[in-house]
């Protein structure tokens, strides 16, 4: 085997900084996220030519497998889920080259020892050097075995002197605050937290990174971008799939621990925080630990003011008839777990008082759609009185987080013509039609940060924290409060109606995005 560089393009790609070479082992390889995400997005590094010299993929877990058998798996998911095309075989050809495969069983401890002999075998023979990337995509059961296996092993401290160890750890962090700080803990206890990274991919969307450009690198909207101007906020992100085939997990999750927690809260962090003085992880995510310090909690007697939540009945989604949440596989007949949530969240700092932001996520809504619509107040003068109140709309700027990704403002117009009407129309920006092209998918951004040592775009130990805090005191309100019920609705729709009232009860409705 020789060390190779994946694509001669490497040399001239314009990143800033090549990552060090590495090897990444992937517990949970023969699972759902590592042939439709993480292998897709890490062909992509080497399609971008941005993987380092030797650069290594090594599986491990349970199901038996030869490096060959794995090799072939990975490349049909390439196929499936990559974009991959016959003009990439030669790509593919170097790049299966730095794909192995080991079977242990991560639940036992004596395992590792194998483990190690066979990365430095590999190692050795790929000149991979001696950064080690783990990343955990396995069921989150296997978190804890694992960091105890890889620090019993000594594999969780670098073996050289300028080497270093990272983790990537995939969400569901935790189940609830006390279990999210068990984690924490464990975690710390073997690696520190700069070699901690834990996942949520919303961030590395480009829409997402985009906000952070549109609020900062632009002098126009900051001046208004806070109570003075903004009535509220809304974001939503809705799917139209269902469970799938993920009933057994999302059971014990809902849509408050598989959206809001991680997702939504990140969305709506990114979207309140104040401008950090650089552009790092550090200052970014002290920002925006701020904002979810200032989140107000919701207490368990009040969750019936201030959240809703849904199941999916039967319906019809994209003209398909859908079973109801409690048919799906994996779901109990008496479920109450919430596929649809809606809050109310306030936000207590200088800049926000006073402005509610409304957070829904459903799945099996009409639309997959997710947006942050920022709705400016009404002009303080209503000069043109002789026109009916409803086509003076408010402005607002949304950004469209995907699909369609880009963002509008929305601004009333006269139609033209000898009288005097009005109407909204929008201003328009499209990635597709200005940049044309594919977008990066948030795995192949994150990975390649990770491999970077750029924590920017992780979740920090801290904010998982505090974001279970706002969370887990909801959970309870829903199990306690008898005034808290769970609502039906219809599939193909927009959520119950209770979540419209939400918003009616502050004189407000949702967009129909
Ligand atoms: C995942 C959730 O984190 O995000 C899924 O577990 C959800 O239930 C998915 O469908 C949505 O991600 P995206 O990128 O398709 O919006």
């Amino acid at each position: 085997m020789q060390s190779e560089l994946l694509n001669p393009l490497a040399e001239s790609s314009r990143i800033e900084k090549m990552p060090d070479p590495c090897t990444m082992v992937i517990f949970g390889a023969s699972g759902d996220l590592t042939k439709r995400k993480l292998i897709p997005a890490i062909f992509d590094l080497a399609r971008q030519g941005v993987l380092p010299s030797g650069f290594t993929i090594v599986g491990a877990g349970r199901t038996a497998m030869s490096h060959e058998v794995f090799r072939e798996y990975m490349f049909k998911a390439l196929k499936e889920f990559g974009r991959f095309q016959e003009s990439e075989k030669a790509l593919w050809e170097t790049f299966v080259r730095g794909l192995f495969y080991v079977t242990i069983d991560p639940g036992k401890p004596e395992e590792y020892a194998k483990l190690k002999k066979e990365l430095e075998v590999i190692n050795e023979a790929r000149r991979a050097g001696e950064n080690v990337l783990f990343y955990l995509s396995t069921p989150p059961g296997m978190y804890s075995p694992i960091i105890k296996g890889l620090s019993g092993a000594a594999m969780n401290k670098p073996g050289g002197q300028n080497a270093w160890v990272r983790i990537i750890i995939e969400k569901p962090f935790g189940v609830d605050l006390n279990s999210a700080r068990q984690l924490n803990r464990e975690v710390l206890s073997v690696f520190d937290e700069e070699q901690v990274y834990r996942i949520d991919h919303y961030l590395g969307k480009e829409t997402v990174q985009n906000l952070l450009v549109f609020r900062f690198a632009n002098g126009i909207f900051e001046p208004i971008w806070n109570r003075n101007y903004i009535d509220h906020i809304q974001i939503t992100a809705a799917e139209t799939v269902g469970v799938e085939n993920r009933g057994g997990y999302y059971e014990h999750a809902g849509a408050m621990r598989d959206m809001i927690q991680n997702h939504m809260l990140q969305l709506l962090a990114l979207t309140a925080m104040e401008p950090p003085v650089l552009f790092d992880a550090q200052q970014v995510r002290d920002e925006k630990q701020k904002v979810f310090q200032a989140i107000r909690s919701i207490r368990p007697d009040e969750v019936h003011e201030y959240s809703v939540r849904g199941q999916y009945a039967a319906g019809t989604v994209n003209g398909a008839s859908v079973l109801a949440y409690k048919s799906e596989r994996g779901v109990s007949t008496e479920s109450v777990t919430e596929t649809y949530v809606a809050l109310k969240l306030q936000i207590d700092n200088w800049r926000w008082a006073g402005v509610p932001f409304y957070v829904r996520s459903g799945k099996r809504l009409p639309k997959r759609v997710t947006e942050i619509a920022i709705q400016f107040k009404k002009t303080p003068h209503h000069l043109f009185r002789h026109l009916p109140a409803d086509s003076l709309d408010h402005n607002n700027i949304v950004i469209r987080v995907q699909p369609d990704e880009g963002i509008s403002l929305k601004f009333s117009s006269k139609i033209p013509g000898s009288f005097m009407r009005m109407r909204p129309v929008t201003m328009d920006f499209r990635y597709g039609s200005s940049f044309g092209g594919h977008l990066t998918d948030a795995y192949t951004r994150l990975i390649l940060d990770c491999m970077l040592g750029d924590a920017t775009l992780y979740a920090r130990g801290d904010s998982v924290d505090v974001a279970w805090q706002l969370i887990t005191p909801v959970h309870e309100g829903w199990i306690s409060n008898k005034n808290s019920k769970i609502h039906d609705y219809t599939s193909g729709t927009w959520g119950p109606k209770e979540a419209d009232e939400l918003l009616a009860r502050d004189g407000r409705r949702w967009r129909l995005p």
